[in-house]
């Protein structure tokens, strides 16, 4: 998964319906006042900001473009590596300079960390003043209106059945949208932390999902990606079928539109999926398939459910299915016991698959794991040098696979101004590859969600360069 650091800055419509399951009495409207919120972590994050974004709006919130200008303050926050939750206790204390000069400002913790952290949040540190779990943001206007008047609010409960399925999600971000299809994770992959910060598994429902494509496609949005923790378990709730099922509806409803999904989980790759995926020209050929490791020792301690030759296998399967498909994968170095030659099978792996990208981590202990109590005996500095190796190895055959894209021309979806330069766009191909290209006379005769040809000219490791084609 990305990790990403997102605010949205937009003025939300002040919304007249109420708000199912938070009260029965008629919306109680906060006019005038401001959200800001930021986002740690992953997609399935990013998307629960926009949720919560939708729920605060529907309260007559209006989003702020600045923590100067807000009244609430939330930190949507991500616990599955240490860093990240570093990353947020430093943004915290920063905030104090925020809570001096803003005394009425209330500050709120959001997520992963949520239910880990509480008690030092709110007690000793007193950092913020309501810590809400993900699967409780139908209480945030409550929780925020009482922190308005003084009052300390904590929500950390895990549901078996919220999927937020009713709320429409505020989107703040161009021509792509997220849809999420299903919450938590029954995997328990023993370093993972997600189960427990994110409870039980369960998905939305099929027909609820189709029509929000619907919908995204008269928005005006161009692609939509199904968003999951493992999306390959997702079973509709009415016995409509299983994901294969739903992305198949789903590409059938917005034949137009582009069609992503992740996170996938190897052991539920199943053939029916690949196939489906081949059959829809609107589904990407691109997968996320985290391997985590190339020993199977390893995939075993860390209760993947998979070998090696039974990745490799859904590897070929998609080879064979899907030719043009793009790949990429999680990685992790120096798990418990990893020695040298676990090392060298990952590295294997890597030659073998040759990914077209991948993210890869230093393994992280994360309490309430099973990992947490096998201990964590690879020295840091091991771990470094192993993950430098990877990277560098990625860094080489995504660089290798990226020449051979020069002097192709792909269909590109474009996204707009390139961040570093202006007066270049960039957009993407179904492949997931960022595409750059000039911006410049007879050439700029397309705007922000067009598809349009781009001649690939030459390639970095991480992005092709072009020129548009008529
Ligand atoms: N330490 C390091 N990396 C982790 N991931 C999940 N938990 C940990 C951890 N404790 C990585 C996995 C996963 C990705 C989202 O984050 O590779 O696929
Ligand atoms: Fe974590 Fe494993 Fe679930 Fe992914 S599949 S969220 S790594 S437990």
């Amino acid at each position: 998964m990305l990790d990403t650091n997102a605010t949205a800055i937009i003025e939300l419509p002040v919304v007249e319906q109420p708000v199912e399951g938070v009260t029965a009495e008629p919306v109680r409207r906060t006019t005038g006042r401001a959200l800001y919120v930021e986002t740690y972590g992953c997609q399935m994050n990013l998307n629960d900001t926009e949720i919560v974004q939708g729920i605060m709006a529907r309260q007559g919130y209006r989003l702020a473009d600045s923590i100067e200008d807000a009244d609430v303050v939330l930190l949507n926050t991500c616990a599955i590596r240490e860093n990240a939750e570093r990353k947020i206790h430093e943004r915290l204390k920063h905030l104090r300079y925020w809570r001096k000069r803003k005394p009425d400002m209330v500050v709120g913790v959001l997520g992963c960390m949520a239910e880990r952290l509480r008690k030092s949040l709110l007690g000793e540190q007193g950092l913020v003043d309501i810590v809400v779990g993900p699967d409780e943001y139908r209480r945030l206007p409550e929780l925020v209106e009482r922190a308005f008047v003084g009052e300390q609010g904590i929500a950390v409960k895990l549901s078996r059945v919220e999927t937020y399925d009713d709320i429409t999600p505020v989107r703040t971000r161009g021509i792509s949208a997220w849809i999420s299809i299903m919450r938590g994770c029954d995997k328990f992959c023993t370093f993972c932390v997600v189960p427990f910060t994110r409870g039980r598994e369960r998905s939305r429902p099929l027909d609820s999902i189709v029509r929000e494509a619907e919908q995204l496609w008269e928005q005006g949005f161009r692609e939509a990606t199904l968003l999951g923790q493992n999306v390959n378990s997702y079973r509709d709730p009415n016995g409509r079928g299983d994901f294969a099922d739903l992305l198949a509806a789903v590409a059938r409803a917005v034949p137009q539109m582009r069609i992503r999904y992740t996170t996938s989980h190897p052991y539920d790759m199943s053939d029916k999926l690949i196939e489906t995926m081949a059959e829809y020209p609107n589904i990407c050929p691109y997968i996320h398939l985290p391997v985590q490791s190339g020993s199977d020792r390893i995939l075993q301690l860390m209760n993947r459910h998979y070998t090696v030759a039974q990745y490799l296998d859904r590897i070929a399967k998609i080879r064979a299915t899907i030719p043009r498909c793009a790949l990429s994968t999680d990685i992790i170095v120096g798990f418990c016991t990893e020695t040298e030659d676990d090392h060298r099978q990952t590295l294997e792996l890597m030659h073998t698959v040759r990914y077209d990208g991948a993210y890869m981590f230093k393994y992280s202990p994360r309490e309430n794991t099973k990992a947490w109590k096998m201990g964590d005996d690879v020295p840091d500095e091991v771990k470094s040098r192993r993950l430098e190796e990877i990277i560098a190895l990625q860094n080489r055959i995504s660089w290798e696979i990226n020449q051979t894209e020069i002097g192709k021309t792909f269909e590109v979806l474009v996204e707009g101004p390139s961040k570093r330069d202006p007066s270049q766009w960039q957009g993407r191909t179904d492949t997931n590859k960022v595409v750059i290209f000039p911006h410049i006379g007879t050439e700029a005769s397309y705007v922000v969600g067009d598809t349009i040809r781009v001649r690939i000219e030459s390639a970095t490791s991480a992005t092709l360069h072009g020129s548009v084609v008529a």
